[in-house]
Parts: C-alpha cells; structure tokens; sequence
C-alpha cells in the first residue's frame, strides 16, 4: 500500500518501484471492477482540466473515459480555445485552474511547462506527453506485459528499436530502470538517448537490478520477449526531417526479418501509436508519394500478426491512467 494522494505525475523519475508496482497493481483492479460492472465512482464531485497544445486519440479519450467512470468532471481545453502561452503565462494558467479543478491533464511541447503546472496549481498534475517523456504510456505499457507474458517485470528482456532519443523511449528506460527489466534501445548512434538520462538510469539499475543496454546493433534483439517501436518523427518535430529519419531508421524496422531474429516465437510486438502501417492514413500517403515506402517504423505484416498486441496496449491506457487519477486524488 502506498500513499500518493496529492502527489503528481510528471514523470517515472519521481517513482519507485514500490509506488510503480502499487499503480498497476491498483489499474489491474480497476479493470477487474469495470469489467464486473461494479465501479466504486471514487472521484465523485471531482473535477479535471485536460490541457492538451498537441493532438491524441488514447491519452485524451483514456483521461474522459477513466473520469466518467469514477463519476468526474471533465473540461477539455486546447492552445486555440485558451489564452494559454499567447495571453496568459504558464504559471498564472497554472493558479486560476488550481482554484478550479482538483487535478490537470497537460499534453505539450516543455517538461517545464508540466512542473510549473505542478508547481503553481497546488494540485496533482498529469503529463500526457511532453516532448521528453510520456509517463503514463509506459504504465500501460507494464501493465500489458504483465497480461502477456508469465514472468515477472524484472526478468523481461525489452527491446525498443528505432528513435532512440524520444519522449517514448525516454519514459520506457526509466520505468525499465525502475523496476529492474533487462531493456535495451536499439537505435543509430545519432539517436541515442541523452548521455545524462542513460547514466541516471544506470544509476537506478544499481538499485533495482535492471540491465540497461544501448546500441546500434539490430542483432541484439535476439531473445526478446517485446520488441517495441514508436513513430520516427515525433510531434513537434520539423516535417523536414521525415527524409534524414527514414533513411537512418529503415535499417530498424520493425518486420518478419526482425522477428526471426527474436528467435522467440512468443514475442510480443508493442508500439505505442498512432502507426505507420500502411497507406490508410494522409501523413502515410503523403510520404509514400515521396518516398515509395509503404510502412515505416512497423510493417503491415507484422502490426497484424499474432505477435502484436497493441490493441491491449491501447485499451490499457485507460486502466492506468484510471489509476493515476484515482491514486493522487481519493
Ligand atoms: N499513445 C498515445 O499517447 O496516443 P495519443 O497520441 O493518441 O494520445
Ligand atoms: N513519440 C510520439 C509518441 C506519440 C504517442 C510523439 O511524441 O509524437
């Protein structure tokens, strides 16, 4: 049992393993309640700010549907329905939300931006991405391994394979560091994480037992029991530099060859989404005008295969985001 009422969620650095296990522990039970049809309605009279200055499909819907559920208020609101950074500061954002709402959803470009929430709204604030972290993916992420496969968090060998320097992947080695995983990025040199970040995280495995590996090596996948990519252009990022990505990250796609090379016909075929799969999508299209790739960072054969299970990984958003919102505020 932990106590994490009042306390926000900005990032996995400020977890330990005790709190983490705690929060997918609890998740794991919301789901159980939600499935029976039995939800205790914990955040009765509550209500939520949902910020969000970039686009979502999960995170957005993950926060109204776990808010709803426990009987929440929600007010979404976006960079073109607000005064947010054009008229009014970050921190006097921050002050008038506090006096209103009893927690803060932020999706953005700063992690700044998501402490001085933290800082200045006196109350439990939530990164739902920043351009360094996604914290609440990961717990999804964990809750879903634990679904899958029949060993424990700290004996998994994760591979994430692509942009190695993201938010995903950043969040992903510090859960992984926290919990003890043996985790490996996969990347070009160019794309390896934050020399500070991975030494940080080198520091929390000396706790934890984690082995934290990264290298440029696409035969280290071997044994894996994930194998895990993201998109090779983030939000925020320049459109310009879709041509300089493909042509490093092509090597690092994920597909039937690379699969093989698990040599573990269980392994299991995570990725965060959206992805580029195929050409049902306008960004899709349009690349493959001027490219001719039909799929980028996951090929279609293998995002609908029996390895991939990220349609649970998707669902599993809502479970622990659930969680979260529950944990700091009932
Ligand atoms: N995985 C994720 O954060 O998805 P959205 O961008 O749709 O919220
Ligand atoms: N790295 C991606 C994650 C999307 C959920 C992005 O930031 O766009």
């Amino acid at each position: 049992m932990c106590n994490l009422k009042g306390k926000s969620f900005l990032t996995l650095k400020d977890f330990n393993k005790n709190e983490i296990e705690y929060l997918l522990d609890l998740a794991k039970e919301l789901k159980e309640e939600k499935y029976k049809g039995k939800i205790d309605k914990k955040l009765k009279y509550k209500n939520i700010a949902l910020l969000f200055e970039k686009e979502s499909l999960r995170t957005r819907c993950s926060f109204e549907i776990a808010a709803y559920d426990e009987g929440a208020n929600v007010t979404y609101i976006n960079s073109s329905s607000s005064h947010i950074g054009k008229k009014e500061s970050i921190k006097d954002t921050a002050r008038v939300l506090g006096r209103l709402y009893d927690g803060i959803e932020y999706r953005g470009y700063s992690q700044d931006t998501v402490e001085t929430l933290s800082k200045y709204s006196k109350v439990p604030v939530w990164n739902g991405l920043t351009d360094e972290d996604h914290p609440t993916q990961v717990l999804a992420d964990f809750l879903t391994i634990k679904e899958h496969l029949k060993k424990p968090l700290n004996e998994v060998n994760f591979v994430y394979i692509g942009d190695g320097r993201n938010n995903v992947a950043n969040a992903l080695m510090i859960g992984a560091s926290k919990i003890g995983m043996n985790f490996k990025i996969i990347s070009p040199k160019s794309l390896f994480p934050k020399k500070e970040l991975a030494n940080e995280c080198r520091e929390n495995s000396e706790k934890s037992g984690a082995k934290i590996i990264i290298t440029e090596n696409v035969n280290a996948v071997k044994n894996a029991d994930i194998l895990y990519t993201d998109a090779w252009v983030s939000m925020g990022e320049s459109e310009s530099i879709w041509k300089e990505r493909i042509n490093m990250l092509l090597p690092y796609q994920i597909n039937m060859k690379l699969i093989e090379k698990c040599k573990n016909n269980n392994v299991k075929f995570m990725h965060c989404l959206p992805a580029f799969h195929n050409l049902e999508t306008k960004v899709g299209e349009e690349l493959y005008k001027k490219f001719k790739l039909k799929e980028l960072e996951v090929t279609e054969e293998v995002f609908e295969s029996k390895y991939s299970i990220v349609f649970d990984e998707a669902e599993n958003r809502m479970h622990t985001i659930k969680a979260v919102m529950v944990a700091t505020l009932y």
